[in-house]
């Protein structure tokens, strides 16, 4: 598969099936999260991967809607920046999780970016201090996602030519 059939063929999968994902690919997503860009090359974001099953459960529950996959997840990654000392961080974060997600798709794996800052856990705690006393993340920090990731139980259709939105690109001026 050549990189823009990947680009098609990636979509978010949320059913995993029950096996563990060999420690080589771990090692190659580990390796490819360390190789996204960040402003400035200042690399200042941290990783959290996770496999332990009753960790990933409590994950699972981070938000009020949307989170329920990491349950099933063979290996969930969450994906941590610091605001204090970057002012890059969510694009810095965002780039290191859809290069997860990429990553993963070559190496035979399904993958959904469940969002963690800004949203709600429940009324009163939100979804980032959730995730920070969970994993023992310092409260400074900040969290963007959670890229679960797992051996796809369910299918889904690749995007087709069809589906692009060329009306989305404007050339020379908008
Ligand atoms: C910034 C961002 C946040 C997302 N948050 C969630 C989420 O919390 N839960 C979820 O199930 N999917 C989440 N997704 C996945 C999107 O729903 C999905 O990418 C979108 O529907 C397009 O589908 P596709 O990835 O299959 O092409 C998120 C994706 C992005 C890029």
């Amino acid at each position: 598969m050549n990189f823009q059939e990947l680009l098609f063929q990636r979509k978010s999968i949320r059913k995993y099936l029950d096996k563990p994902i060999e420690s080589e690919k771990i090692e190659a997503l580990k390796r490819a999260i360390l190789l996204s860009p960040t402003g400035k090359r200042k690399n200042h974001w941290d990783f959290i991967f996770v496999e332990n099953k009753a960790t990933l459960t409590s994950l699972a529950d981070s938000k009020l809607h949307g989170s329920k996959l990491i349950g099933n997840a063979a290996l969930a990654v969450a994906v941590i920046g610091d605001n204090d000392v970057s002012d890059t961080w969510i694009e810095d974060c965002s780039i290191a999780s859809i290069i997860l997600q990429l990553q993963a798709e070559d190496l035979g794996l399904g993958s959904c970016w469940v969002q963690i800052h800004k949203r709600p856990h429940s009324e009163e705690v939100m979804s980032e201090e959730y995730v920070r006393i969970l994993l023992d993340i310092p409260e400074t920090k900040n969290v963007l996602s959670i890229v679960a990731i797992g051996y796809p139980e369910e299918k889904r259709p690749a995007t087709k030519e069809t589906d692009l939105l060329w009306n989305k690109i404007h050339d020379e001026k908008f």
